[in-house]
Parts: C-alpha cells; sequence; structure tokens
C-alpha cells in the first residue's frame, strides 16, 4: 500500500526514474570529487626535484612498456603503513606530472618500483634482468637476456623528446633534443632500461 507521507515511494516504485535519478546523483558526486583536481596545483605542478627523463632513461621506459614490466610491477606506493614501510614514501601526482602515459597499474605480480632506484647497484640489475634466479632464488619473474645484446640506433630518440615537449609541454631544451641520438646510439638495451629504473623516485626519496 502507497503511504502518501513517504515521499521515497514515488521514487523507489518507479525504475526508469530511480535509474535516472541515480544516475545524476553519482554524476554529481563524481564530478565534485574529479572536477577541482584539473585546477590544483598539487595535482598540475611538478614536485620540487622533478626532472625529465634523460634521453636514455626515455628509451628504457619504452622497452620497460614493450616486455611487459608493467603487467607485474605499479610504480604507485599507496598511502597506507603497509606499502609506505616496504617501499618508502607514498606517491605524489606532481612526481607523475610528465609521464604520458602513467605506469602507475594496478597488478603487483612482483614488488611496486616507484621507489626502485638507487636501491640495487646497476650490476645487481643487469644480473637480475639476464636471470632473476640468480639473485633472488625464488623468483618468478622472466629472464629479459636479449637485453644485453640488443644495441639502439637512436632513430626514434630525438623525435620521442621533441613530442614530449611540444605535445606535453615537458621542459626539454634545444640542446637535449639534439643531443638525444648521440647519447643513445650504441648502449644496449640493457643500459638503458637500468638507467631508467634507477630514475626512478628520484624527486622524493
Ligand atoms: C611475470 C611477472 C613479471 C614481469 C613481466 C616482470 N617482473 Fe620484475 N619481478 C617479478 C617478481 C615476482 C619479482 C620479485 C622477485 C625478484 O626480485 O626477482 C620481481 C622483481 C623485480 C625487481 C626487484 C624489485 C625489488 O624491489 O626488489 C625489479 C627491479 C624488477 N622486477 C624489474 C623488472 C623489469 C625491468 C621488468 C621488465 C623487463 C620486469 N621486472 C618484468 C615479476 C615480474
Amino acid at each position: 500500500m502507497r503511504n502518501p507521507k513517504n515521499r521515497h515511494e514515488l521514487v523507489e516504485t518507479k525504475t526508469t526514474w530511480l535509474i535516472v535519478l541515480t544516475v545524476i546523483a553519482i554524476s554529481f558526486g563524481g564530478m565534485v570529487e574529479i572536477i577541482p583536481l584539473f585546477f590544483q596545483q598539487q595535482t598540475n605542478e611538478p614536485v620540487e626535484g622533478l626532472r625529465p627523463y634523460t634521453a636514455l632513461e626515455m628509451e628504457g621506459r619504452d622497452l620497460y612498456i614493450r616486455d611487459g614490466c608493467h603487467v607485474c610491477h605499479s610504480q604507485m606506493i599507496r598511502p597506507f603503513r603497509a606499502e609506505t614501510e616496504r617501499y618508502g614514501q607514498y606517491s605524489l601526482a606532481g612526481e607523475h606530472v610528465w609521464e604520458h602515459p602513467f605506469l602507475w597499474g594496478s597488478k603487483r605480480t612482483g614488488p611496486d618500483l616507484a621507489r626502485v632506484g638507487g636501491r640495487y647497484s646497476d650490476e645487481w640489475h643487469r644480473v637480475h634482468l639476464i636471470n632473476p634466479r640468480d639473485v633472488v632464488p625464488e623468483s618468478n619473474m622472466p629472464s629479459f637476456p636479449w637485453l644485453e645484446t640488443n644495441v639502439l640506433d637512436g632513430k626514434h630518440t630525438e623525435a620521442k623528446l621533441r613530442l614530449f615537449r611540444d605535445s606535453f609541454g615537458v621542459p626539454y631544451t634545444d640542446a637535449d633534443i639534439e643531443g638525444a641520438e648521440k647519447a643513445v646510439k650504441g648502449k644496449t638495451e640493457m643500459d638503458a632500461i637500468i638507467a631508467y629504473l634507477q630514475s626512478l623516485g628520484h624527486a622524493l626519496k
């Protein structure tokens, strides 16, 4: 029986209205949460100490994507005690303003890598990437031996840096861009990916 005093019933007994009003309520809530972030300095401005990736690190980042490292590793430390005790300072939006696309991820087959820079030596990474079991016997991370033998030609490096500057506003200088090919040519993919890994989290340690 309809109770004339219960105005909720008006909506709750009419499915279409219930759906329409629910969508409006959720959209409004979403807008209130999301839109201010576009205008907040804290989420748009680089944190102090942030620098753009060098040409070699940029190539390393592309290899990280090519070889699917991001499929098993996140780069996003959440603000929970269990995370900060293990990985360090939680991630801030301002550390990632020059990342296109973000590699935050959510799948953690392996540990988070947001602050792995400086945690191990270059040599540790080299051995680990060629065969993870040589340094972590119980590891189920795949081996990436080709990184050691594939050599970069740097053909597209200059264009990549230019794109990041012109389209995304990353502050590369003309000298950075002109020197990009030379900076990576002849280096191995291993050099590039290690340079990238060592740069992760550099702005906030
Ligand atoms: C199939 C999932 C998987 C993929 C793909 C993968 N990893 Fe891992 N990774 C792991 C696991 C599991 C561990 C933890 C065991 C170990 O240290 O080997 C790990 C550990 C690591 C560590 C050590 C982190 C720490 O804090 O101790 C680094 C660095 C790393 N991986 C880099 C990479 C890179 C670079 C790639 C891509 C070339 C990659 N991983 C691809 C699963 C993966």
